[in-house]
C-alpha cells in the first residue's frame, strides 16, 4: 500500500493550446479513497491516466509512496485500473477473466486459483466462476472487472466511472459495495466520476476539477458546508445551491428583507465589486407566515414530491428582477402550483462569494 502525490503535474496534449490538467497538486494518503469529480472535459480521466502511466506528464511529477513514477511504464507502477468500459474477454470464464493478469505475469496455476477464489468470495461471485460474461447481469460483470483488479493486490486502485454502465438502482447498491470493499482492503484508491452524489457518498475526500484546474479538495462534509468558490458551490449539492447576485449595503448584503452581515475584512475579497453573490441551499430556507417583513415571496411553479420532503421550484423578485429559487419543504406541507410561499434564509447557513473572482467570503456568525 502507498500514498500518491501529484506534484504540479501538468498534461498538455500535442497541438492543444492549454493544459488539460494544469499544475495539479494532490496528496492522497495511504489507504484513502479519493474521488476526482467535475463536469465533462475537466481533466478527470487525464489525471487518472497520468497516474496510470497511460498519458505523458509534461511538467511536474507523480509519486507513489517514495517512488517517483513520472516516467515509469504502466506495468512498473503497481496499480490496477477499472474502466468505464471494462470489456471482459467474452470467450473466457469469470475465473479466467479474473486470473488473466496473473497468468500473463507467470504466476502458477494453483496460486491463481487461490487468489481468484478469494476475490470471488469477497465479491460474491463464487457461484459464477465457471460462467461466461454474457451469462451475467451488468452488476455481476462490473464485479468481475473489480475482481480482475483485486487479484493483483496492487498498491493503488484507479477507477474511471466504473458504474456508468449500470442502471440507477444498481449504481446505488454497487457504489456502497465498492466503498465498503475499498475500506476492507485498505488499498489507496483514486476514483473518477462526474456524479457529485457518487463523489460525496463514496469518498474520504473529494477533489473538484474545472478546466484542468483543481478547485478544492476536502471531506464531503466540508465541501458541502464550505465550498471554496462559486463553481464548487454550484456543482456540489442536488438540487444546486441557489446563487443570487445582490448589491452590497453597509456592513453586509441584503437578501429580500434580511441582511446577511459580513465583516469588513472579509469584504476585502470582494475588491471593487458592487455586488456579491449570496448562496442558500434549498434546505436552508425557513418558511414564514405571509406578511412578515423579512420573507421573500416565492411563486410556486413546479413541485417535486419525494415523500419525505419536496422541492419547490419557484420565482421571486430580488432587486426588481425575477429570480428562480429552489426551496425544500417538509413532505406533509407541500404547497400547490401557483401558490405563494414566504421564505427567509436560515441564519449562519448562508454563503457569500465575490461575484467577480468567485471566491468565498466568510460570513461572520
Ligand atoms: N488524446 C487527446 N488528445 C487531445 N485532447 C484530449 C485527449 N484526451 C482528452 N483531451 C482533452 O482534454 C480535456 C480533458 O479530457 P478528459 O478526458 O480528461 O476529461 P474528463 O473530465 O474525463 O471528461 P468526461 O467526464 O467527459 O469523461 C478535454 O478538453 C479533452 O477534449
Ligand atoms: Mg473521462
Amino acid at each position: 500500500m502507498a500514498s500518491v502525490t501529484y506534484d504540479k503535474a501538468t498534461r498538455i496534449y500535442p497541438g492543444a493550446d492549454k493544459p488539460s490538467v494544469n499544475a495539479l497538486d494532490l496528496d492522497i494518503a495511504d489507504g484513502e479513497f479519493l474521488v476526482l469529480v467535475g463536469p465533462s472535459g475537466c481533466g478527470k480521466s487525464t489525471s487518472l491516466r497520468m497516474l496510470a502511466g497511460l498519458e505523458d506528464v509534461n511538467d511536474g511529477a507523480i509519486r507513489i509512496g517514495d517512488r517517483d513514477v513520472t516516467h515509469l511504464p504502466p506495468k512498473d507502477r503497481d496499480i490496477a485500473m477499472v474502466f468505464q468500459n471494462y470489456a471482459l474477454y467474452p470467450h473466457m470464464t469469470v475465473a479466467e477473466n479474473m486470473g488473466f493478469a496473473l497468468k500473463i505475469a507467470g504466476v502458477n496455476k494453483s496460486e491463481i486459483r487461490t487468489k481468484v477464489e478469494e476475490a470471488a468470495k469477497i465479491l460474491d461471485l463464487t457461484e459464477y466462476l465457471d460462467r461466461k460474461p454474457k451469462a451475467l447481469s451488468g452488476g455481476q460483470r462490473q464485479r468481475v472487472a473489480m475482481g480482475r483488479a483485486i487479484v493483483r493486490q496492487p498498491q493503488v486502485f484507479l477507477m474511471d466511472e466504473p458504474l456508468s454502465n449500470l442502471d440507477a438502482k444498481l449504481r446505488v447498491s454497487t457504489r456502497t459495495q465498492i466503498a465498503g470493499l475499498q475500506r476492507r482492503l485498505g488499498i489507496t484508491t483514486v476514483y473518477v466520476t462526474h456524479d457529485q452524489t457518487e463523489a460525496l457518498t463514496m469518498g474520504d475526500r473529494v477533489a473538484v476539477l474545472k478546466d484542468g484546474v483543481l478547485q478544492q479538495v476536502d471531506t464531503p462534509r466540508n465541501m458541502y458546508d464550505k465550498p471554496a468558490n462559486l463553481f464548487v458551490a454550484g456543482f456540489i449539492g442536488s438540487p444546486a445551491m441557489n446563487l443570487v447576485e445582490v448589491p452590497l449595503v453597509d456592513g453586509g448584503v441584503k437578501f429580500g428583507g434580511s441582511v446577511v452581515n459580513i465583516s469588513r475584512e472579509n469584504l476585502v475579497g470582494a475588491g471593487s465589486d458592487k455586488t456579491v453573490t449570496v448562496g442558500v441551499r434549498p434546505e436552508h430556507f425557513q418558511i414564514v407566515p405571509a406578511g412578515g417583513i423579512e420573507g421573500v415571496a416565492v411563486t410556486v411553479n413546479v413541485v417535486e414530491e419525494l415523500g419525505s420532503d419536496g422541492f419547490v421550484y419557484g420565482t421571486t423578485k430580488i432587486g426588481g428582477e425575477d429570480k428562480d429559487l429552489v426551496v425544500r419543504v417538509p413532505g406533509r406541507q407541500i404547497p400547490a402550483r401557483g401558490e405563494t410561499i414566504h421564505v427567509v434564509p436560515i441564519a449562519n447557513e448562508t454563503h457569500v462569494f465575490a461575484t467577480g473572482s468567485g471566491v468565498r467570503l466568510s460570513v461572520c456568525d
